[in-house]
């Protein structure tokens, strides 16, 4: 029987930002039950384990094949975040003896940004910027030591269906998605022939979106039934169905330099 022709990503090294929950961790799970070798980066050790943890338990035979790894890497910080992402791209590739196929970006805080009528110059948390800009720059400036130089490797980014259709009120978040989305059109540049793509997910049911709702279970309802009345699907998005494009993007060797929607609609309503 010949080898599938599909199944691209056995074996193939996955290193994920963000992996340790929401669009990151399902990206995460998705990678693993496509056979891949999986790098998960977190700013903390507690959410890290946790997330390893969730992982080996959920597939045993990946983990027992060594197929499941984490490592710290807080990108918030300027002063250490070139150093952290390159401890992280060592770590990932065994220092470099073993080169990434794929790098998956979901790292976010929660934007919390202030509307136009307050907004001052530099109003913008230091973090935010950092998390959604520099990091990203920097990455693609670290990462292609640490893959192989070809069609078939990889690098997506997240942004937002907000970057193509603002939220009234909200139209300053408009500026941080498009700037990703700025960012890896010009890396998909620079960086061939490794290909750089963005994934601008609608809302999707995560940690990010109930924080930004605040604790109350209530408002958090309240809050998911607004958004779902701004899609055609009269949903929010499942992590699980989301990370399904970040596996394209990974396996589309044809695509670079584009933005995949994945909103239940909310750009055509
Ligand atoms: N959820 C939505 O409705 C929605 C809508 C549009 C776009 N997006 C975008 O989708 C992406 C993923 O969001 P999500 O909803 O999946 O969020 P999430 O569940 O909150 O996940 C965010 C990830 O970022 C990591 N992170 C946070 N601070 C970090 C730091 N300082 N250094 C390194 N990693 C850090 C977190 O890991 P640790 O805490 O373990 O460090 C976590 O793994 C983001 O770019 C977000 O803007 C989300």
């Amino acid at each position: 029987m010949p080898a599938s022709k599909f199944a691209k990503l056995r074996d193939a090294r996955v290193l994920l930002l963000g992996g340790t929950s929401g669009i990151g961790f399902a990206t995460a799970e998705a990678s693993i039950e496509a056979g891949a070798i999986v790098t998960i980066a977190s700013s903390t050790q507690d959410r890290l384990s946790s997330a390893l943890s969730k992982l080996k338990s959920a597939y045993p035979e990946a983990a027992a094949a060594n197929k499941i790894h984490g490592h710290i890497c807080d990108l918030s910080q300027p002063e250490s975040l070139e150093a952290n992402l390159k401890a992280l791209l060592e770590f990932a590739t065994n220092n470099n003896t073993h080169k990434l196929d794929h790098i998956a970006y979901t790292a976010a805080n929660v934007p919390r940004l202030p509307g136009l009528v307050d907004y001052q110059a530099s109003a913008i948390k230091e973090s935010i910027l950092i998390l959604r800009y520099d990091a990203p720059i920097i990455l693609g400036k670290l990462a292609p030591a640490y893959m192989n130089q070809d069609p078939r490797s990889s690098i997506t980014f997240t942004g937002a269906s907000t970057a193509t259709k603002p939220t009234p009120g909200r139209g300053i978040l408009t500026a941080l998605g498009a700037s990703t989305e700025g960012v890896a059109k010009g890396l998909a540049v620079d960086l061939a022939p490794i290909r750089v793509n963005v994934v601008a997910p609608g809302t999707v049911d995560t940690e990010l979106l109930r924080a930004l709702a605040g604790p109350d279970p209530k408002v958090q309802a309240g809050f998911k039934e607004m958004l779902k009345k701004v899609t055609l699907l009269n949903k929010v998005g499942e992590p699980e169905d989301v990370a399904e494009a970040y596996i394209y993007l990974m396996k589309d060797a044809n695509v670079t330099g584009a933005v995949i929607h994945t909103d239940g609609g909310r750009l055509v309503k």
